[in-house]
């Protein structure tokens, strides 16, 4: 049966090519997405053609392109090796435009997901001039059953002049029900309490509006979602996932945590998904997850019925976990709820569940900076992406990594973060595989030892502690946060061979 039921949209039904014609050179587009999931299938890769074809004939063709998050490679990836993307905003993991933005050919907005919906509204970046969200049904009434993840679509339907829906035919049907679209949004000073206490409670509804005058174009699409595969859990992640769970239990114990501990934010990437997977294997039970991505691990400790609900915006699967969750959608109903980015993060909400959150970084340094996005203070890798939604408003935050990157080459332990995404006033717990270091309530050179001696890899350690005991040797009057800046930042050069992104 079609999953457009709706008369009045069944007759804009067209292909992707005639709906990429409407878009033109300098629109601002709206896209579905976040991380490989709900982003659209069909029109990026017809919009990176006629981008081709107008460069081809020596005319410009670009576009400012606005998601959830990262997509894959069909959106992002086709569209920045066209070399159609003149601006992006807020996240991006794609190999392709990552190039395009470290070279210089994309500007790059990167900006916490719970803030990019209001943003728009402000009207921080403009008119959103098109909106290309993917759907999985059109109800006859014309209302929209959003697909894989729901991100900021509601925010680029309500503010873009046309919309083109891709229905994607590849989700289950039976994806109704899962969403929880908030439509009380005000600004300020209208803005009044998001009256959210439970991670599963339900303040939207379950469906996407859309004008039905402003869709130029409907697609019918069958492809499936697309997200890399997490590298495998191994020593050093089980050595993280471990440390954290020693920490939680004595929480437990201290009377800082309930049994079954507080929701959990998993942030994304291979770190956090195997910390996830490992607590597996831990004693609690009758976890709440209050997150932005579900990643395998995630859904992983759904199945050993430890974790009993989830809310989050996106789905983030494998390939095949995404299969065997469309299997199997049927036994995840009521256990999971995706919602708009900026309730799936945002601060109030965060603030007042208590959120544990857990979140890769690149580097921290010896005062408990934390650097998440670049490679040597200057190449981005992805972006802060919901780590600051979550980390500065958590009841209890870790950044996990392992104690070194590239083969040993590099410490993710540095005297000085060559980029700082979250500060050492939002940091609370730092974890690579050699231990953990709970800074909550240490002054800064508490903090320093204590990240050195517990963080660091060995043979980074005495080097550190070196600088350390010399940074305070040197600044007499400088004892709060002793530095010895010019050492300090020649220490990143070491590694100008493993550096770049
Ligand atoms: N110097 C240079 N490169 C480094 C590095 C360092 N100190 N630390 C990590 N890297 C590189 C890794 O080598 C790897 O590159 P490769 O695949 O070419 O080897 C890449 O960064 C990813 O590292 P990995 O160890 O696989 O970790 P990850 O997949 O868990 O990703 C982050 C780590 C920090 C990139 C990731 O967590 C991220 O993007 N965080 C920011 C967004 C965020 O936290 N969102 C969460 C909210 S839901």
């Amino acid at each position: 049966m079609s999953r457009i039921t709706c008369p009045v949209l069944s007759t804009k039904v067209t292909t992707a090519d005639e709906a990429a014609s409407f878009i033109s050179d300098g629109d601002r587009i709206g896209m579905s997405g976040f991380t490989g999931s709900g982003y659209p299938k069909a029109v990026p890769s017809a919009l990176a053609e006629r981008a081709r074809e107008a460069h081809a004939r020596g005319e410009s063709f670009g576009v400012e392109l606005l998601t959830g998050a990262s997509t894959a490679p069909e959106a992002d990836g086709v569209l920045a090796e066209a070399g159609a993307i003149r601006k992006r905003t807020p996240f991006q993991s794609d190999p392709a435009l990552r190039k395009a933005i470290n070279t210089g050919q994309t500007e790059y907005v990167d900006t916490h997901l719970s803030h990019s919906a209001q943003q728009a509204w402000f009207g921080f970046y403009g008119d959103i001039t098109v909106a290309v969200i993917e759907v999985s049904a059109i109800l006859p009434n014309g209302l929209l059953v959003p697909s894989s993840s729901v991100g900021n679509n509601k925010t680029w339907l309500d503010l873009a002049d046309k919309v083109i829906l891709e229905v994607n035919s590849w989700h289950p049907r039976e994806y109704e029900g899962f969403h929880d679209v908030y439509y009380g949004t005000r600004l300020p000073p209208e803005r009044r309490p998001i009256e959210l206490f439970e991670p599963m409670q339900r303040i939207g509804d379950p469906y996407l509006r859309v004008d039905a005058e402003k869709v130029i174009a409907v697609v019918e699409t069958d492809a499936p979602d697309r997200n890399a595969a997490f590298k495998p859990a191994d020593e050093t992640s089980r050595a993280m996932a471990d440390h954290v769970v020693d920490f939680l239990r004595f929480e437990i114990q201290q009377g800082r945590l309930p049994k079954n501990l507080l929701p959990i934010q998993s942030g994304v990437g291979n770190v956090a998904n195997a910390v996830m997977a490992n607590l597996a294997h831990s004693e609690f039970e009758d976890l709440t997850a209050y997150t932005e991505v579900i990643q395998d691990g995630m859904l992983d400790l759904i199945d050993t019925g430890k974790l009993t609900a989830v809310s989050a915006t996106s789905f983030s699967l494998s390939a095949e976990r995404a299969e065997d969750f469309n299997r199997n959608i049927e036994s995840y109903k009521g256990r999971i709820l995706l919602r708009t980015q900026e309730i799936s993060n945002h601060p109030e909400a965060v603030r007042r569940l208590g959120i544990i959150a857990i979140n890769g970084m690149v580097e921290a340094d010896i005062y408990g900076n934390v650097n998440s996005t670049h490679v040597m203070g200057s190449s981005i890798i992805n972006g802060i992406g919901g780590s600051g939604d979550f980390a500065r408003n958590a009841y209890l935050n870790f950044f996990v990594s392992p104690s070194t990157a590239k083969g040993g080459a590099i410490s993710a332990i540095v005297p000085f973060a060559s980029h700082v995404d979250h500060t050492e006033h939002d940091v609370q717990i730092l974890v690579t595989e050699k231990g953990l270091a709970d800074l909550r309530g240490l002054s800064p050179q508490a903090r320093a030892r204590r990240i050195i001696a517990q963080c660091a890899h060995p043979d980074y350690q005495d080097r550190l502690q070196d600088y350390l005991d010399r940074a305070v040797a040197g600044n007499p009057t400088g004892r709060h946060t002793p530095h010895l800046l010019a050492e300090a930042l020649s220490w990143h050069e070491n590694y100008q061979a493993h550096g770049q992104m």
